[in-house]
């Protein structure tokens, strides 16, 4: 019997999780962590470009006036500074989407030197330059490094920068919030002819002299943050990304609400199948609390915790790949019209689910690390976001072929009641998804970004208070099958049995009250048919550890084998998990 073999296998299951678990635990560490507002760090020249940070600054109120406490405008501000004198100074630009577009496109070309002038040739029109453009508006560029202790040599009068930095760039837009890019690119304009030139370190330097940066980004003014009007949920936020602390708040509410709850249901009606939706609703708590936690510290210096971040992420797609395979799961009829699923299913069901969870963890790295951050692109829209959009969809189907067929054998009409609301709910929050995700192209990646967030996690919090609700503790005896706490509920046994697709069943052992008969049973003979059926639903999901859970509350529920040693504690069992047939 493969039912005798299952406490190995899921030994192997979770000591695979478990290493799976340490290699991500291991590469978090690995992933860039370059998504906060307050930078600092190091660009060495021979570098030639870094890309700094994309950040969206609100749009501008009308009445807004600088150094007020209405002041909604944008600030960067800060100090860069080198050890090293250089011979001439290397350039800070700070971009509209607009304009560097055509300056980053160009910074590849193999020639430095024709890198830099194409970078800069149509930058140069619009960009204010006292030597060589002193009428135009634009304030875009600083030269770097400035000398320690004083001001840039772009910044004329002390008023216009915040204080302790040495550079300030405000920005405004009256009309619409914007992104912004900031980067540093080794090029110099040459004050004489006004042509740009490659910084090459190595006529000047013998090593590549560093720069050290301290630059912070916020949306209103640093200085007349008072504490009645700063409001550390936009301050230190991009635009796309504002108000997102909130959400994290109301999502750790609701879910602090349903935690416990649910712990509580599963205490009162042990079954395998509550016992997996609560892990899958405890791994999402645990992922809003670290995300929550990082968001705070965000709110508070700019930084927060990225690797918090990460791993809140990453318990949010075991969250919600467990959810699926709950679904999958209740669709084969497993614990509504029998207890247990033949091996095939089981082989199937993993070689689809496993990969499944591995092409979303790998759409998370690939988003983080090989999206190009310029490209305005959110996660659905890489080749690895298709995919899982594609298998989402495939698993759909599947789950309504499987529901379908457990759905033609079941009579019972109460749980064809049950099933009935299950795949219709069910079915909404598979498709949920890519819908949202066509949608999201077409929405501006300044809103896109709250929009994916807000609905993706409206939706599993629904899902699961749906679920919730399906599975409480009183309305789900109607419908699932709990393992081994009722052999009073005979009638339920009965329209197992009726089911065409269960074949070869000993049902007269099955009836026999007899507690002896069924240990003899258990203890003697290892096919028999009835204790496999008792054991095989638990063993599925619990390993031995689970058993003195379960006895050790003594309320009955899905860890009854063990009673079985008792010799009449099987009479002694009936009763007692009984209530959730009233
Ligand atoms: C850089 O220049 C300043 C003044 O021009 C000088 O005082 C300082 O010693 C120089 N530093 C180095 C490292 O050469
Ligand atoms: C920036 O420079 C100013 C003056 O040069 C200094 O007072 C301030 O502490 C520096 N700030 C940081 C964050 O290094
Ligand atoms: C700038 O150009 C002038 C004229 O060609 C040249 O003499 C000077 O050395 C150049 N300066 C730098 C810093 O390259």
């Amino acid at each position: 019997m493969w039912t005798r073999n299952t406490p190995g296998r899921t030994r192997w299951i979770v000591l695979g999780a478990a290493a799976l678990w340490m290699l991500l635990g291991a590469g978090v560490g690995e992933l860039p962590m370059a998504r906060a507002a307050h930078l600092t760090g190091t660009f060495e020249v021979d570098e030639f470009f870094r890309f700094l940070h994309k950040f969206g600054f609100q749009k501008t109120e009308k009445h807004s006036q600088k150094d007020t406490e209405w002041d909604t405008f944008g600030y960067i501000y800060g100090n860069i500074t080198s050890s090293v004198n250089f011979t001439v100074p290397v350039t800070l630009a700070v971009l509209d989407k607009r304009s560097f577009l055509e300056y980053y496109a160009n910074r590849n070309d193999y020639d430095r030197d024709v890198a830099c002038q194409r970078m800069f040739e149509k930058l140069d029109k619009i960009v204010y330059s006292r030597a060589c453009n002193p009428h135009a508006e634009a304030d875009y560029l600083r030269r770097i490094p400035c000398e320690p202790g004083k001001l840039c040599v772009d910044e004329d009068t002390q008023e216009n920068v915040v204080p302790g930095s040495q550079f300030t760039f405000v920005i405004s837009d009256p009309n619409v919030p914007r992104f912004w890019y900031v980067s540093m690119v080794a090029c110099y304009q040459n004050v004489s002819t006004c042509q740009w030139h490659h910084y090459d370190y190595r006529k000047y330097h013998p090593e590549p002299p560093a720069i050290n940066y301290d630059i912070t980004l916020v949306n209103g003014n640093p200085n007349r943050q008072t504490l009645s009007f700063f409001n550390p949920l936009l301050f230190h936020f991009s635009f796309d990304q504002q108000n997102t602390l909130e959400m994290y708040l109301i999502f750790f509410v609701v879910y602090l609400l349903m935690v416990p709850l649910q712990i509580y249901a599963v205490r009162l009606q042990k079954h395998p199948v509550t016992r997996l939706f609560t892990v899958s609703l405890v791994l999402e708590f645990v992922s809003v609390c670290l995300l929550l936690t990082h968001t705070v510290r965000y709110a508070m210096n700019g930084v927060g915790d990225e690797k918090l971040a990460i791993m809140g992420d990453i318990f949010d797609i075991f969250s919600r790949t467990s959810f699926m395979l709950i679904l999958l799961l209740l669709a084969k009829g497993w614990a509504v019209t029998r207890l247990q699923i033949s091996v095939s299913s089981w082989i199937l069901l993993m070689v689809i689910w496993i990969p499944y969870c591995a092409i979303h963890v790998l759409l998370y790295i690939w988003n983080r690390t090989e999206v190009d951050i310029i490209s305005d692109i959110d996660e659905y829209q890489t080749w690895p976001g298709w995919l899982v959009l594609a298998c989402r969809s495939t698993m759909m189907l599947w789950f309504l072929w499987e529901l379908r067929t457990t759905m033609k054998y079941e009579h019972s009409s109460q749980k064809l009641d049950f099933l009935l609301h299950f795949g219709a709910s069910s079915l909404v929050w598979f498709i949920y998804l890519p819908i949202v995700a066509i949608i999201a192209v077409n929405v501006s990646p300044l809103w896109r970004y709250k929009l994916l967030l807000g609905i993706t996690n409206s939706a599993d919090c629904l899902a699961y208070c749906v679920m919730m609700g399906l599975l409480w503790p009183n309305r789900a005896g109607q419908y699932l099958l709990l393992t081994g706490t009722n052999f009073a509920g005979m009638d339920e046994l009965d329209e197992f049995n009726e089911a065409p697709h269960i074949v070869h069943r000993d049902s007269d052992t099955l009836h026999s009250s007899n507690g002896d008969l069924a240990i003899d049973d258990y203890l003697d003979n290892e096919d028999d048919e009835i204790e496999t059926l008792v054991l095989s639903t638990d063993d599925l999901l619990h390993t031995g550890s689970s058993y003195a859970v379960g006895s050790g509350s003594g309320s009955g529920g899905g860890s009854k084998p063990l009673s079985l040693h008792n010799g009449s504690a099987l009479n002694g069992g009936i009763g007692k998990g009984g209530r959730s047939f009233d």
